[in-house]
């Protein structure tokens, strides 16, 4: 079955292409794509998708939770609505389609319509979520945990790498931290989500498009280690008390424990050292730990294995040690409808459904806890993702374009 793409669908996933690109130069640093959340890029980021709304007439604003949100109306004002979006924040030196593609895809879907003044029974929601990637504030998810309703009750106290605090960040931005708890939206009664597939299981079949049956769980845990700062000239390697080398032990054996689970995976992306100067032992570190599984009851239990083994660790070499949990988000399991739906729809463009689970975390699980939820993957180059080298093509890029309208179109909301 060969995907159904005519000219003018081609044109569509061109324009979408060409707004990923022009969508790409708003970032915190010259030459590389990072957009953190709450940052001036996103700020502009933000304030252009508004306007590119403005531009189809539809008015789009900030939440009180920093995302930006713009509603279609269908044939009755005030119908139920169904939201469609994806997160415009991005991790540093990131792809330009990593949630992007689903923010942009979904106003382009709104577009096509618009254009007809083609109006259907459910009104539509557009979303550009804020704070996916977490990689500004320990936290993450908070702009689609604040629309379902289960906003993080500490999170705007805590503060970046600068100490700014999320809080002040929100007002720059344009949010509202005294409402951000309270925006929960019972009138939408559907969330989809197109995004990237960020792994290679599509391209090694030769499909385009794939439709996702669940999301695998996350924990990310902040370990700090204390051993003592010392001269690295003066102190006998018998008396030191290095933090760094016990954590690059802790590092080694959290690889170990996710490498005996088939499906388990753990990440240690960030470790910082204290002072970081060539001739003092390091007396202080901080690290990440990202950790990941379909099951939760394996994650769980696999948690319980990585901070036994830290603590013996810990406990051999002579440092202290503390864990903190920054992060939970138990496995999803996308809604039977909406995949359902979603597989029609790939069907119905050309496209033979392949139904996979998603390793990669995404706003769909917050939503997933206030409406029926589900996501549409489009297949990415060699599976490569939060990395520069990100890469759809245009027709992979027109084809996921035209299976989310066929969705839209064919959505009933009862
Ligand atoms: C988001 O990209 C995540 O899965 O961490
Ligand atoms: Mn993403
Ligand atoms: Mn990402």
């Amino acid at each position: 079955m060969d995907a159904l793409l005519l000219g003018a669908d081609l044109e569509a996933g061109r324009r979408l292409m060409a707004r990923l690109e022009a969508f790409a130069d708003f970032t915190d640093e010259p030459r590389r794509l990072t957009r953190l959340f709450l940052s001036e890029s996103h700020r502009r980021a933000a304030q252009a998708f508004i306007g590119w709304c403005g531009e189809t007439g539809l008015q789009a604003k900030i939440d009180a939770a920093g995302n930006v949100v713009a509603r279609y109306e269908g044939k009755r004002a005030g119908a139920p609505a169904l939201m469609l979006g994806s997160h415009i924040d991005t991790v540093r030196d990131a792809g330009k389609y990593d949630g992007n593609y689903g923010a942009l895809a979904a106003l382009a879907v709104v577009e096509a319509l618009s254009a007809r003044d083609e109006r259907l029974d459910h009104a539509i929601e557009i979303v550009a979520f804020g704070d996916e990637e977490g990689v500004r504030f320990r936290t993450t998810l908070t702009g689609s945990r604040a629309l379902a309703g289960s906003y993080p009750e500490d999170v705007l106290d805590q503060k970046d790498a600068q100490g700014v605090l999320m809080r002040d960040a929100l007002v720059s931005f344009g949010g509202d931290p005294e409402r951000a708890g309270s925006i929960r939206r019972s009138d939408v009664v559907a969330f989809v989500e197109a995004h990237i597939e960020q792994g290679p299981r599509l391209e090694a079949e030769g499909l385009p498009l794939g439709v996702v049956t669940a999301i695998n769980g996350a924990t990310r845990l902040e370990v700090a280690v204390d051993g003592v700062a010392g001269h690295a000239g003066a102190t006998p390697m018998n008396l030191r008390q290095d933090a760094l080398t016990a954590a690059a032990e802790m590092v080694l054996s959290i690889e170990g424990c996710a490498r005996r689970e088939p499906d388990l995976v753990a990440t240690v992306g960030r470790l910082e050292v204290w002072p970081g100067a060539a001739n003092v032992i390091p007396g202080h570190i901080q690290f990440s730990i990202d950790l990941r599984a379909p099951s939760d009851l394996n994650r769980v239990a696999a948690l319980g294995d990585v901070e036994a083994r830290i603590f013996a660790i810990a406990a051999t070499r002579g440092v202290r040690v503390s864990i903190a949990k920054s992060h939970e988000a138990n496995a999803y399991v996308c809604d039977p409808n909406i995949v359902a739906g979603l597989a029609q729809a790939v069907e119905t463009v050309g496209v033979p459904p392949r139904f996979l689970p998603s390793g990669a975390g995404h706003d769909t699980m917050a939503m997933g806890k206030l409406c029926p939820a589900g996501m549409l993957f489009v297949r990415c180059k060699g599976g490569v993702s939060h990395n520069p080298l990100e890469s759809i093509t245009v027709e992979d890029c027109a084809i996921g374009l035209k299976a989310l309208t066929q969705f839209v179109r064919d959505f009933r909301a009862d």
